[in-house]
């Protein structure tokens, strides 16, 4: 007696079950929602190069890189930074280019960041990954 009374329990159960995946079929027809449209978060070193970029470069750079005529070139279309490895970047970060020097464009500096007391090798390989990130051009 006992035996037969779960059974039919999981009768019921089953019907149920069944419902339940009948609603299911209903919410699943509606069409999708669009994706949000909300930028993909930014990684730890992304984020922290983003600060510093902040802090140094954006009064010729402009926040969104694309660069304050005449003062910064646009850094979001440079193919010197596409072409270039994270190591030869970081160089030039530190470096920087002046007027006379070969490559120069503008004829106007750029600053090195060598010897800047908060600006060390986590935040050079930060900026990388910022550059990185803005960059458009590769
Ligand atoms: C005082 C203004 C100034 C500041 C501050 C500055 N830059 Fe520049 N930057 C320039 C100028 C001017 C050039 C172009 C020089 C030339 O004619 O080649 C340049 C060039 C560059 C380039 C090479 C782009 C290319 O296509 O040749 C990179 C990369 C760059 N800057 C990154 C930075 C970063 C990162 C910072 C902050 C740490 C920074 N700059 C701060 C003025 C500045």
């Amino acid at each position: 007696m006992r035996w037969h009374r779960s059974l039919a329990w999981l009768g019921t159960t089953a019907l149920l079950a069944a419902c339940g995946d009948g609603a299911g079929e209903g919410s699943a027809a509606r069409p999708a929602a669009p994706p949000p449209a909300v930028p993909p978060a930014l990684t730890a070193d992304q984020s922290h190069g983003q600060q510093v970029f902040r802090a140094h470069c954006i009064s010729c750079h402009s926040v969104d890189g694309r660069g304050l005529a005449p003062l910064g070139v646009d850094l979001t279309a440079s193919r010197f930074v596409a072409e270039r490895s994270d190591p030869e970047l970081q160089g030039f970060l530190r470096r920087g280019r002046a007027p006379g020097e070969e490559g120069n464009r503008t004829g106007r500096q750029m600053p090195g960041l060598a010897g800047l007391p908060d600006v060390g090798d986590p935040e050079i390989a930060a900026l990388v990954s910022h550059l990185r990130r803005i960059n458009r051009s590769s």
